[in-house]
């Protein structure tokens, strides 16, 4: 009878442990069964002085083996509580089983290529790369460049004045005059920089761009050179399809003065939406640099001549890789940048 009852406690702890989960419960399972005082095993071996004297060796033994098999269930029940503790504290802290994500690298960006194609082309041909102050003098934003106090040229500009007299250059031809003072001729330079104007912002105008001041000064430098590098440039920029066209302009620091179109890569010229019907797409302005110019100097207006252009790069980008709308250029939507990288 008491035989029975050892066997039916050992089934039920087996059965009991092996659908426990929790560290409290394998413990209550523990107290129940093994516990000292009040534990149904403790309570069964209790009983061993009413058995038959004859039965009491076979009985001891029979309580020892049921207290083994039940340590036994309940140490499995403990490893699976250990296991499964271990893998929740793995699995919140560093799974190596998790495949890596793609790590999110830096790229140049789109103005920025864009410029170093410019810069390799003219380094290529032996022009020094130069910058120079955002923050400007009048002098060299306009007089220096032959536009008086009164001249129309300066409206046209609408330039940011700063308290205390200076302004943000409205464009990047003040280099022209740093460069020609700091250096005697012959001149090779391209410079690179920001310039700013107080325009409303839309798809085409923004009050901060970027313009490439292209300067060549020397003895015998004819339009034909500056037509030279200009087509050049176009077609290193846009393919070797590409057309160049000057058209007549003026500009007070040039003359004669020009704007630089290539051809519209879309329609070939013959007029489309990307080019507003016109078949063309502007560059930037360009001309022969005025002896005022040269003048202001020092220069000797009667040895020297040159050409110089301020290309837009933003109009550059925008024709090579058919982008609509310059605020893309500053707005730093991963989406559009991780196009060019
Ligand atoms: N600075 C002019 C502008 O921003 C562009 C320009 C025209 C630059 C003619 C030049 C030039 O160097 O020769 O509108």
């Amino acid at each position: 009878m008491e035989m029975d009852e050892l066997s039916a406690l050992e089934n039920e702890v087996r059965e009991r442990a092996a659908g426990v989960a929790t560290q409290s419960e394998r413990d209550a399972l523990h107290a129940e069964f093994l516990g000292r005082k009040g534990g149904r095993l403790s309570k069964l071996i209790a009983g061993l002085g009413k058995l038959p004297k004859e039965q009491r060796a076979e009985f001891g033994r029979r309580a020892n083996d049921a207290k083994l098999a039940i340590e036994s269930a309940l140490a499995q029940a403990q490893e699976r509580i250990d296991d499964a503790q271990l893998e929740s504290v793995l699995a919140r802290t560093y799974d190596v089983t998790f495949p890596p994500l793609p790590p999110r690298t830096g790229s140049l960006h789109v103005l920025r290529q864009t410029l170093e194609v410019v810069v390799d082309f003219f380094r290529g041909r032996g022009f020094a790369i130069v910058t120079g102050p955002e923050v400007e003098t009048e002098f060299y934003n306009f007089e220096a460049l032959n536009i008086p106090p009164d001249h129309p040229a300066r409206e046209a500009m609408d330039t940011f004045y700063l308290p205390g007299g200076s302004l943000l250059r409205a464009h990047t031809s003040p280099m022209q005059m740093r460069t020609m003072q700091q250096y005697s001729p012959p001149i090779a330079v391209l410079v690179p920089g920001k310039a700013y104007r107080r325009d409303a912002t839309d798809a085409r105008h923004a009050f901060m761009f970027h313009q490439i001041e292209g300067l060549q000064i020397d003895r015998g430098v004819t339009f034909g050179h500056l037509k030279g590098f200009a087509s050049d440039l176009c077609r290193r920029l846009f393919g070797r399809s590409r057309r160049t066209r000057f058209r007549p302009s003026y500009f007070p620091f040039t003359e004669p003065s020009a704007e630089v179109d290539v051809s519209c890569g879309v329609c070939d010229g013959a007029g489309c939406r990307t080019c507003g019907g016109s078949g063309w797409l502007e560059m930037g302005g360009a001309g022969m640099v005025h002896p005022n110019v040269l003048r202001t100097a020092g220069y000797d207006a009667e040895e020297f001549t040159g050409w110089a252009w301020g290309l837009g790069l933003e109009r550059i980008a925008l024709v090579r890789h058919g982008i609509d709308d310059i605020r893309l250029f500053t707005e730093n939507d991963p989406g559009f940048l991780e196009q060019f990288a």
